[in-house]
């Protein structure tokens, strides 16, 4: 498997891949499947600092892709990406949120980022999973952040300072 930047023919792949997602009601609040004009402008919004990355197998399918959009516009907080993490059903558990998660972290330190926080559902086990092998720390849970099919939803902050002397 290897870890690379997305490329425009890779996004019927990443597009199908984040609706995996939404329909499986584990990863987001999100609850409409996106279209080709929304992958399309994430993907212009993922070029450069803002990174997009895919990991391909084998046979050069996609299995999964990671991205660091801005956690906020102000300026005091340009240091900090919020980022996120989908991976193919059929290859979760596999060891590829794990890889694209520690390029995400080079690519981070590359482009000047000291932190990246995400926020995840307290009941996503193989996202528990994968953030605390890697030594996101909890910052927090937000009681009833959401509304996700007519029920509230907690949604718990996480954090990784990076290493920025090395
Ligand atoms: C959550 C997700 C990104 C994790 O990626 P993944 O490729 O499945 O995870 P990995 O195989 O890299 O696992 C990473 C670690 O999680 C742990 N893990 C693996 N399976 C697990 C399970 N069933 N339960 C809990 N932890 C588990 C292990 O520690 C593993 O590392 P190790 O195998 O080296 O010990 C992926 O499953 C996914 O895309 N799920 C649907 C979308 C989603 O939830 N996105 C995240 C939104 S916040």
């Amino acid at each position: 498997m290897i870890i690379r930047k997305v490329e425009m023919t890779d996004l019927i792949e990443v597009l199908e891949i984040y609706n995996q997602g939404i329909v499986d009601r584990v990863a987001t609040l999100e609850t409409r499947k996106k279209d080709q004009d929304y992958i399309h402008s994430w993907f212009n919004n993922h070029q450069g600092r803002y990174v997009g990355l895919v990991a391909e197998n084998e046979e050069k399918s996609i299995v999964g892709w990671a991205a660091i959009s801005p956690y906020n516009q102000r300026d005091a907080y340009k240091g900090v990406g919020e980022i996120s993490v989908y991976i193919h059903r059929d290859y979760r558990g596999k060891g590829a949120g794990q890889k694209l998660l520690k390029q995400l972290e080079i690519e981070a330190l590359n482009h000047d980022f000291y932190k990246l926080v995400l926020f995840t559902f307290p009941f996503n086990l193989l996202g528990q999973g994968l953030y605390n092998k890697l030594q996101y720390r909890q910052v927090g849970v937000f009681k009833n952040q959401g509304v996700l099919d007519g029920k509230f939803v907690d949604v718990m902050a996480m954090e990784k300072i990076l290493d920025t002397t090395c």
